[in-house]
């Protein structure tokens, strides 16, 4: 079975093909990416009205090369899965037409996909998959949340954050000391240059290292995300401190230091969300975490998740860092079991900018 995958709900145009063999699974035969960064850098974020637009211009050469580089034919296609939702709805509603025009000229069913459940599903493209049940943990720049993955198709949200996602917090905090948008992977290397000097650093405060970091004097002292009730976070706060740190240097005339002060945030990060998977972890039962979304291609987070679920003999299944970020093979990949349990839409097919959440918590 082959199953076409189109993405467009914040700044990438995403088409990708996925083949399906029962007892095989999942394969990736092409994944086309067309980036917006570039358009939207010069504002410092996602402008909706010029995300929609490139959209528009992008998607049929992004679907042309999938195709090409597949070395498929749109008749051979089994079925067209597309991001319906959450998103900006001008650009969702660019990837659904476009999806919707296609399934009509080759008469093909149409597959809506959640954007969250596709984020999880790019883990199934890796060799030995984990199967459901298992904690999904989505970590995006609109999205931190944790998930029961009951079966290929059924989520059930079970916490996340409160306020801001965590993507969004690296995003403004760089954003403020100079990095250009997106700022997650940039911070994610200064951080690593951070951690190198926090050595000397933290002898010229006379504390020791490693594990009692926390409790040391760092540079930029910064709360906790994690919430102290419940799978809660607050990156909100998280980001306040940093952006009260960070104008307190400069009114003092002070410009602050980048490195050290992007070792804290992502140590802050990292270790938060850390806490709040092995208490997941715990009341769910779960013996499997995969982590997703484009903050799972932070490094420093993904040691720390590594280190958690060793401790706790947990099975830790991180999805490839070329796959974190917005694609269409995690959206061909989520369609593929959509469409095997029936879930299939007919033309009059729409797209929404909410998450869908059923009042249980279960994920639409
Ligand atoms: O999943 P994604 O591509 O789009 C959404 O669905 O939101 O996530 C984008 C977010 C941005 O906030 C970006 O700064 C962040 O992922 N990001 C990172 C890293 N790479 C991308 N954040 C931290 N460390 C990284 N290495
Ligand atoms: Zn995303």
């Amino acid at each position: 079975m082959l199953i076409l995958g189109i993405e467009s709900s914040c700044d990438d145009t995403a088409a990708a093909v996925v083949s399906f063999e029962e007892g095989k699974g999942l394969r990736l035969l092409s994944s086309a990416v067309s980036s917006q960064i570039e358009q939207h850098t010069l504002y410092g974020g996602v402008v909706p009205e010029i995300a929609g637009r490139a959209h528009a211009e992008n998607i049929s050469g992004t679907l042309t090369a999938a195709l090409k580089s597949a070395e498929i034919e749109p008749d051979m296609i089994d079925a067209v899965a597309v991001t319906t939702h959450p998103g900006l709805i001008g650009a969702l509603l660019v990837g659904v037409n476009f999806a919707k025009s296609f399934a009509y000229s080759y008469s093909k069913p149409i597959v809506p996909v959640n954007h969250i459940k596709a984020h999880t599903a790019a883990v199934y493209l890796i060799p030995d998959p984990p199967k459901p049940p298992f904690i999904s943990l989505v970590v995006s720049g609109g999205h931190t949340s944790f998930y029961v993955v009951k079966d290929y198709t059924v989520f059930s949200e079970i916490g996340g954050t409160r306020d801001d996602a965590a993507g969004e917090a690296f995003d403004k905090v760089g954003r403020v000391i100079g990095l250009p948008y997106p700022s997650g992977a940039a911070m994610d290397a200064l951080a690593f240059e951070g951690d190198k000097r926090y050595a000397s650093f933290s002898e010229l405060q006379g504390k020791g290292r490693g594990k009692k970091r926390t409790a040391l004097k760092r540079y930029c002292p910064l709360p906790s995300p994690a919430m102290k009730d419940g799978l809660a976070f607050s990156f909100s706060g998280l980001k306040s401190a940093a952006l009260n740190f960070i104008n307190s240097k400069r009114q003092a005339g002070e410009e602050p230091d980048r490195e050290l002060l992007a070792s804290d945030f992502t140590f802050a990060v990292a270790d938060g969300i850390s806490s709040k998977t092995a208490e997941a972890l715990d009341i769910s039962g779960c013996r499997t975490l995969v982590l997703s979304g484009g903050v799972a291609a932070n490094r420093h987070l993904r040691t720390a998740l590594a280190k958690t679920c060793d401790r706790l003999g947990v099975r830790f299944c991180p999805v490839p860092t070329e796959l974190c970020g917005d694609n269409a093979a995690m959206v061909a990949a989520q369609g593929c079991y959509e469409f095997l349990a029936g879930n299939t839409a007919d033309t009059s097919l729409n797209a929404s900018a909410s998450d869908m959440l059923k009042q249980s918590g279960i994920l639409l």
